[in-house]
């Protein structure tokens, strides 16, 4: 068993602890650096994170045909009456301000005859997606990386274990408060940050399934980690299933930008049938959870592995100037956007629960904030509209920064050293390996696009299993980052099927064939730590 030693030997004082270095932490680090020593953190390189990986681009109200009130309700319908609406209303109304800011930073958006080219997403009903080509999150973390100062620390391949809580350390006089973390660093050794406030803006869990468009990094560590230290989370039951990622089995994780569909590609089987309208009158344009469900649907119907993309009628040319890294992708693995349909199959994308947060980021725990996917700040409710993850991420990013710079800062804490003496020799990979395929595969199976009582009670028994043996693994071996993602996967899948298990009906991304209705007043799922359920959760 580990034990905790208090002897005031924390490696690195920072006044700011970032963890995470998407669009949400670097954001918010480059706001907090010139009031103080701030640490970066992130597991890996930024091209590492979901942010790199953003294609479609970043929503705002940026044309004279569209109004804040518009995007409001198209978030808001998409959401299915679980957005938070005054929540809405503040992201919105900062959107073109904040796309402004990142053009005068240097990112470079697309333009057509000297205005912003907007493209248009599904639940638009209008074009407001600013996008620099079909690479837009890269574009945006490059401009942002290059604010960052040198006086700034970054750590790159540094994996956050767990957050360090007063609690945590025996002192209950008072309310729980934040004190840092630990980090598994890359040589191997364990090392204490101490801070006088720590953001989590580690990305969403997307790796929970094994079909995603996320990147490995994507394990739902702030999640889990937020949990362990007694923050509440919410709607976890919420993942959204990107309907349009290649099925292939060189390049799954490869998303078809859903701004194709805008620009006019269509969703078809394999005879050529275009079948959306079937299910919604907006066809490939209606929100994400119907274009997802209906190729489920279609798919399980047919009895086949795949449907596909046809961008063909759009041309070379258009192809060329909108979306040249999807088709150079496509080209290596043998497929062309120009000449052929793309078989593709609904892969899930982004987790729309997570920590309860405020816009600002403030959690239950005092000096510990969470922003970007990591956090439930109620913007999206039961289904994210497309391109409001990257407004999100900066404008709780900038809220987050103005509070905590308005607020009088604590003392640097003490925080206890990681002691791991006494433990057995590092588990055996080929262990974590399976025990996360599992995880992978029950959820994929069981607790995807449509769910049913029976799935969920068997993936909560296999689930169960497989958690004791982690907890196994995780107290008597030293950490290595795949046991410590492990763990965390396990947690986050638990508290998914939780959530999903307390929805007693469908209501956006979560659909149940027991419960096909929605019922009159929606809810969130939330979830308190400590809380008994016999699914592990630490
Ligand atoms: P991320 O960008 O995922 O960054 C997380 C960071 O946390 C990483 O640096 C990671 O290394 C670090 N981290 C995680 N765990 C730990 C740990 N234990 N220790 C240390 N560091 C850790 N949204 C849009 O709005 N528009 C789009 O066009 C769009 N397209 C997308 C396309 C794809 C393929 C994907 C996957 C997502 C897309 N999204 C899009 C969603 C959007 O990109 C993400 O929601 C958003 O970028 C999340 O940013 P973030 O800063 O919260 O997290
Ligand atoms: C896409 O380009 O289809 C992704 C957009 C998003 O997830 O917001």
């Amino acid at each position: 068993m580990i034990q905790r030693k208090f002897d005031n030997r924390a490696a690195i004082q920072v006044d700011f602890l970032v963890i995470g270095s998407g669009a949400a932490g670097l954001y918010v680090a480059s706001k907090l650096q010139p009031h103080g020593r701030v640490a970066l953190v992130s597991k890996g390189p930024t091209s590492d994170a979901n942010t790199w990986f953003a294609q479609g681009g970043i929503a705002g109200v940026l044309s004279s045909q569209d109004s804040i009130e518009c995007h409001v309700q198209d978030t808001l319908a998409a959401g299915a009456g679980l957005c938070r609406e005054h929540v809405v209303r503040e992201v919105v109304a900062r959107g073109s301000e904040i796309i402004r800011e990142l053009i005068a930073i240097g990112t470079r958006f697309d333009t057509h005859e000297g205005k912003l080219h907007l493209t248009r997403e599904g639940g638009h009903s209008q074009r407001r997606i600013a996008h620099a080509q079909d690479a837009t999150g890269r574009a945006i973390a490059e401009a942002l990386q290059l604010q960052l100062r040198p006086s700034l620390i970054r750590l790159t391949g540094y994996t956050a274990i767990d957050l360090i809580t007063s609690h945590h350390i025996g002192n209950y006089a008072g309310p729980n408060q934040c004190l840092g973390a630990y980090f598994l660093a890359p040589d191997g050794q364990v090392v204490s940050v101490a801070s006088r406030f720590t953001i989590l803006a580690t990305g969403g869990a997307g790796k929970v399934y094994l079909y995603t468009s996320n990147p490995h990094g994507a394990s739902g560590d702030g999640i889990a980690m937020a949990w362990r230290a007694g923050c509440p989370v919410v709607n976890m039951e919420f993942i959204q299933f990107h309907p349009t990622c290649l099925f292939h089995r060189d390049g799954s994780n490869l998303l078809l930008s859903e701004a194709l569909r805008g620009e006019g590609a269509h969703i078809v089987d394999a005879h050529g049938r275009r079948f959306t309208f079937d299910y919604d009158e907006r066809g490939e344009l209606a929100p994400r959870d119907i274009v997802a469900r209906a190729i489920d649907h279609e798919m399980k119907k047919q009895g086949v592995d795949c449907m596909y993309l046809d961008a063909r009628h759009l041309g070379e040319q258009r192809i060329n100037r909108q979306f040249p890294n999807i088709r150079k992708r496509l080209l290596e693995l043998g497929l062309d956007l120009v000449s052929s349909t793309i078989p593709i199959v609904p892969a899930a994308h982004y987790t729309c629960g997570g920590i309860d947060t405020d816009v600002a980021g403030h959690t239950a725990i005092e000096h510990l904030y969470a922003i970007g996917e990591t956090a439930h700040s109620g913007l999206h409710g039961a289904n994210r509209l497309a391109s409001n993850s990257l407004l999100e991420c900066l404008v709780m990013a900038d809220f987050c920064a103005k509070s905590i710079l308005a607020q009088t800062p604590p003392p640097i804490p003490h925080v206890p050293a990681w002691d791991d003496s006494g433990v057995e020799p590092e588990v055996e990979r080929i262990a974590i390996k399976q025990n996360w395929d599992e995880i992978r595969s029950l959820m994929s199976h069981y607790v995807g696009i449509v769910r049913s009582n029976e799935r969920l009670r068997r993936a909560k028994r296999r689930l169960l299993m497989i958690q004791n043996e982690i907890a196994d693994h995780f107290w008597r071996h030293p950490v290595s980052r795949d046991l410590i993602e492990l763990r965390n996967l396990a947690l986050v899948a638990g508290l998914i099927i939780r959530s999903a298990q307390m929805r007693h009906e469908s209501r956006g991304l979560h659909y149940s064939t027991d419960y096909p209705y929605s019922l009159e007043e929606p809810r969130d799922t939330v979830l308190i730590p400590d809380t008994s359920d016999e699914l592990d959760c630490h």
